[in-house]
């Protein structure tokens, strides 16, 4: 069956469940579930639940997918996302996005925790992505180009849509919230980074370092789906004062701040 033809089936699965007329999607990144809190929620699926979804990984069984209201904003979110380095290929993580945006999200807003690579940024910062580098080894819309979903060359001069920046700033200034601004590079992971290649990302522009994003980001941008993205940045990458990381540590910083995080995203869908 075509990649095609599975989203659509996927797509009447989930509206025939009351995914309908959705104004926003949100992928909620590694350890930032926390904003399904602020969902009134009408409907949620397992992921593996839904047809044609990526079949989970051992590692990653408490997927799913939520909608609900925000103030007066109808909003899907993904709680937990699919990696590269979990062993899942570039369409399969992709699949979602085109989903959700075939169900009718009119953008999409992405969280993830980063490792900061710009020092004067803090351990625990939110940090709009302005910009992106691909590091990946693939790229979601290798293959044969889906002509119904977009062009064979997408524009990539403006990944990170001006207007919704402007409005997350807009909204993140009026909270008295710090929103740091930077370039997002992705990696395959799963492990961190050396010191020499903290040193390389910096040196290459990168402002923040982490393993996902960038494949949404590329597939939204197909679709001209509106699309932006706040990383938290759960260490700091200092090559020079390098100390160790644990996963543990990452995600307890990742949990503080998602409390920031979330204040904004329901700012922001007001
Ligand atoms: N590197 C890559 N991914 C990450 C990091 C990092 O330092 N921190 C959180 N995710």
């Amino acid at each position: 069956m075509s990649t095609y033809k599975q989203i659509e089936e996927t797509t009447a699965f989930l509206k025939s469940k009351g995914f309908t007329n959705p104004d926003v999607g949100i992928v909620l990144g590694t350890g930032l579930g926390a904003m399904v809190e602020v969902l009134n929620v009408e409907q949620e699926i397992a992921y593996d639940e839904i047809p044609h979804f990526p079949v989970a990984t051992v590692e990653f069984h408490k997927g799913k997918l939520l909608i609900g209201t925000i103030r007066q904003k109808r909003v899907i979110m993904m709680q937990g996302r699919f990696h590269f380095y979990e062993g899942y290929s570039m369409q399969q993580i992709v699949f979602p996005i085109r989903v959700l945006k075939m169900l009718g999200i009119k953008e999409l807003l992405i969280s993830n925790a980063a490792g900061g690579l710009n020092l004067d940024f803090q351990k625990g910062d939110l940090m709009l992505i302005d910009d992106h580098i691909n590091l990946l080894p693939d790229n979601p819309l290798r293959g044969a180009n889906i002509d119904a979903l977009g062009e064979r060359f997408p524009d990539m001069s403006a990944p990170y849509t001006r207007s919704l920046n402007a409005q997350l700033k807009a909204s993140a200034n009026k909270l008295g919230i710090t929103l740091r601004e930077g370039v997002y590079v992705s990696v395959m992971g799963p492990n961190l980074e050396t010191r020499a290649e903290y040193r390389w990302l910096r040196s290459m522009g990168a402002d923040a370092v982490g393993m996902s994003t960038v494949p949404e980001v590329i597939a939204a941008n197909h679709m001209s789906l509106p699309v932006a993205a706040i990383s938290v940045l759960t260490d700091e990458c200092d090559p020079d004062n390098l100390v160790k990381v644990d996963i543990a540590d990452i995600i307890a910083v990742a949990g503080k701040a998602e409390k920031v995080l979330v204040k904004l995203l329901v700012a922001y869908l007001q």
